[in-house]
């Protein structure tokens, strides 16, 4: 029997809406294999939480997630709490705290949802961008000065390390080289950022060299935008800064059709932590409670999660199940539905138990 422990984190808005489908989703997939269970333990952590006892995880929250073989996030982030607050008070100490250092965020066409880039359709938008998640803009480090005065100052000093960029490089390098195009885009801003970013091109350049099979080019991060939108079949695997992969995982998804199919995985390459698997979106307070959240992003993080536990197998037959539902039009109002969020749980449960897929 192999048995997971799965810690989940349903958090704010949405989150217990599409936390609660993906749980479904993994119970059918545990039916539906031979000896697999999942075990899934609640934490109820978030800005409720945070609101009755003035932090948004317990002081030990990191020692109590330790021992999971993974953590299923849904969303953080209240109209009522400041958002560096609910950020900088859950997600990113467990990024951070558990060295989650490769994000890794898939992107493509799903069959039945529609690009709003003219003529591109499913097959000619797979990519997967690989944002370095430890360092660079999102450190931590700066500072406010001299607070209300005119001369106040505030810095927020990105931080590049040779064992941070080395590291992501090489985890980017390996996951284009897996894949069957063997092609990386790196990122980079090093004509107006001098330091930081002249470092990050030569490491690049360095790891190139233990992948010679591996094609690889250098983008500026704005000329990335317009090659994104205009020329999505020339890229591949991408990776870049922690800030510039958040900006252009954005388009991604917007480019794909939408945010609410979008998945995250916040992967420790070494396995010495759990890794943390969320979907993009975000709280999304504006259908909280109507039960119209798109669980898609949800069911494609589990799969990435099976996948990261070595059930590829099983990852593989739930994102079959997700792409053979939104292609018979299940689909939820985000991308042109009218179905409910329980309407497609109820959809790829039936579609992974059935025995075609
Ligand atoms: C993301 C999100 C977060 C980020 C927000 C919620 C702070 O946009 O996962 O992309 O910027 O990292
Ligand atoms: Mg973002």
């Amino acid at each position: 029997m192999r048995r997971y422990q799965i810690a989940a984190i349903p958090a704010d808005g949405i989150g217990p809406e599409v936390i609660a489908a993906g749980h479904q989703a993994l119970e059918a997939v545990q039916r539906r294999e031979a000896d697999l269970e999942f075990d899934l333990t609640y934490f109820d952590w978030g800005s409720d939480y945070y609101k009755s006892h003035g932090m948004m995880m317990p002081e030990d929250g990191l020692a109590q997630l330790k021992a999971f073989d993974a953590i299923f996030f849904g969303a953080v982030g209240a109209p009522d709490v400041p958002d560096h607050v609910t950020l900088w008070g859950l997600r990113l100490p467990i990024c951070q705290g558990f060295d989650q250092y490769a994000n890794v965020r898939p992107t493509k066409i799903i069959p039945g949802v529609n690009s709003p880039l003219h003529g591109v359709s499913v097959g000619d938008l797979d990519w997967v961008i690989v944002r370095e998640n430890s360092e660079g803009e999102y450190s931590g480090h700066g500072g406010r000065a001299h607070r209300g005065m005119p001369e106040e100052v505030g810095t927020e000093v990105a931080i590049f390390t040779r064992v941070g960029v080395t590291r992501i490089m090489r985890y980017a390098f390996r996951l284009a080289q897996s894949r069957p195009r063997k092609l990386l885009t790196v990122v980079t801003k090093s004509n107006a950022q001098r330091h930081g970013m002249v470092m990050w091109d030569e490491i690049a350049a360095e790891v190139a060299q233990e992948f010679p099979d591996v094609t690889w080019d250098k983008m500026l991060v704005d000329a990335m935008t317009v090659r994104m939108v205009k020329n999505p079949r020339s890229l591949d695997t991408i990776v870049a800064t922690n800030l510039h992969a958040d900006i252009l995982s954005d388009l991604a998804g917007a480019l794909a059709g939408s945010l609410g199919v979008a998945p995250t995985a916040n992967i420790d390459p070494e396995r010495r932590f759990p890794s943390m698997f969320e979907p993009i979106h975000g709280s999304a307070f504006d259908i909280t409670g109507k039960g119209i959240a798109n669980p898609v992003a949800t069911f494609w993080t589990a799969s990435q999660m099976l996948d990261h536990l070595g059930e590829t197998g099983a990852a593989a037959r739930l994102m079959r199940a997700v792409e053979k539902v939104c292609e018979d039009g299940v689909l939820t109002p985000d991308v042109g539905g009218n179905a409910t969020t329980q309407d497609v749980t109820d959809a790829v449960c039936e579609a992974i138990r059935s025995e075609n897929i």
